[in-house]
């Protein structure tokens, strides 16, 4: 049909397009067709072909989808489709997967050990290949688009009989071959979270055995390091030399200096990354908070930092409590108090903000946001982390401009972990964007009141349907698991 003619099936106009590509915002109207976006006004070109729909942008942002490439979103995209965290934010790809935990390929004869308990317990371990997860998200009809790694600290439980020894041949082997199905079945990329007990046991030769597999299929390798505290400098080594070994990309997961011996090391480290970026592809990712979050551990617990209860299977009434405080009304140590509470999570307080600000605006760094869908009180990441980084880091801080915040979540993640036609608003790419308020936008979820929807997200759109418009979800569920596009 003739562009002239053709009817589209909306046009947002008269916003600001930040196209995603880090290039300046400019005045246009976006038009939209069957999913894709079908045409955006120039100076010379105006849309005035009839649309089904037109929606009045003026004075917002136009921008492609955020992707949140750092997620444990497993299972709440099956088990939550709406997935009002992540859309309330402009969100609208997640990547699950990450730091060693994925939900494929696995089952389970008992409880799953610390993280995996983050994703849930040993029902929600259901999966026994890639395969039949794709299936279950595409039957859960998610509202985001979903792009999966495979983790090792995963692999490892369903091939090792002992987790804490290094693999066999035989074993290696093994995962070599779920690993290369989960691919073929279109999973993305390959992740660890050496730091981890499933997972410590591992040694370089092991994990390049593994991500091997990536360089013959495609793919990418993401790491929650080794070592985030004082070996983090090693643990940079490690993981370049993992991805030269094993010829493929590699990215540094929810980069941090932690603790405050580590506090302004991010001097050191940044060069470092950058000094590797110019001789192999590495990238990287960080959340907008100088305080983490994962399982609860006693031997993580040493009272130099503030540590605060996200959830205890032991006492749920304490999710939400310091440490501090418990150990108190119980008269006994934190490291006695986190005993108690196991299983349990925690959010810990162990960053430097001046480490948060210069990791954040270092050029290669995307913006994931670690958060834990599943918590009873959950770090506010999970809910506040886009609006964080454009309204608090970008307007009111001024660490970046606004074009490169958005960079940082749509255009340079989307080209990193090979989500074609996605993260750029161009003529032909899919349509999946978010319009936004640039005066207002700001996350509102924190360590007290964590499930406070994000403001000034006004409108998303997933594959051309609406998931979010003006507070609300929308009709759409029109997410998709973005497999891989496979090579030879
Ligand atoms: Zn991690
Ligand atoms: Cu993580």
């Amino acid at each position: 049909m003739d562009e002239t003619t053709r009817p589209y099936d909306l046009i947002l106009r008269g916003g600001r397009l930040v196209d995603g590509t880090g290039a300046p915002a400019r005045p246009a109207d976006v038009a939209l067709a069957d999913g894709r976006i079908a045409a955006i006004s120039s100076p010379e070109r105006a849309l005035e072909t009839p649309a089904a729909q037109e929606i009045d942008v003026a004075g917002r942002v136009v921008a492609p989808g955020f992707i949140d490439v750092h997620t444990h979103d497993d299972r709440a995209v099956l088990s939550t489709p709406r997935m009002t965290p992540k859309v309330s934010q402009g969100v609208t790809t997640v990547i699950v997967g990450n730091c060693g935990i994925s939900l494929s390929p696995l089952t389970l004869p008992g409880d799953p050990p610390p993280p995996l308990n983050l994703l849930g317990g040993r029902e929600a371990f259901d999966f026994p290949t890639t395969a039949d997860y794709v299936e279950a998200v595409a039957q859960a009809r998610p509202s985001v688009n979903v792009a999966a790694l495979i983790g090792h600290g995963s692999l490892r439980v369903g091939a090792l009989d002992d987790i804490s020894v290094k693999a066999t041949t035989a074993q290696i082997d093994a995962m070599r071959d779920r690993l290369g199905a989960a691919l073929d079945s279109g999973a993305i990329g390959f992740s660890t979270g050496l730091f981890y007990r499933p997972n410590a046991a591992a040694d370089m030769d092991e994990v390049v055995a593994l991500a091997e597999l990536l360089a013959e299929k495609g793919g990418i390798y993401v790491t929650h390091m080794r070592d985030e505290h004082d070996g983090v400098l090693k643990s940079l080594e490690e993981t370049f030399e993992t991805g030269r070994r094993a010829k493929v990309p590699v990215v540094v997961s929810h980069h941090k200096c932690a603790g405050p011996r580590n506090w302004g090391r991010s001097r050191e480290t940044l060069p470092v990354i950058e000094a590797a970026s110019r001789h192999q592809a590495v990238g990287l990712d960080a959340y907008p908070y100088a305080a983490g979050s994962t399982v609860l551990d006693p031997d993580y617990v040493n009272e130099e930092i503030r540590i605060l209860v996200t959830w205890s299977q032991a006492h749920p009434d304490l999710a939400g409590q310091d440490l501090a405080h418990i150990a108190e009304s119980w008269n006994c140590t934190q490291r006695e108090a986190a005993e108690g509470l196991l299983p349990a999570g925690a959010v810990y307080f162990q960053m430097d903000e001046a480490d948060v600000r210069r990791i954040l605006a270092f050029p290669l760094t995307m913006i994931g946001s670690d958060g834990l869908p599943h918590d009873a009180h959950p770090h506010p990441r999970l809910w506040g982390t886009f609006p964080r980084v454009i309204g608090h880091y970008g307007r009111e801080i001024g660490l970046f401009t606004l074009e490169q915040a958005v960079h940082r979540m749509t255009g340079l993640p989307a080209r990193c972990f090979g989500l074609e036609d996605r993260g750029v608003v161009r003529e032909g790419a899919v349509a999946d964007l978010v319009v936004f308020d640039p005066q207002t936008i700001i996350d509102r979820a924190t360590y007290e009141n964590p499930t406070e929807p994000a403001e000034g997200v006004e409108l998303v759109i997933v594959n051309g349907k609406t998931a979010w418009r003006d507070g609300a979800p929308g009709e759409g569920r029109a997410g998709r698991f973005l497999a891989r596009p496979q090579t030879g």
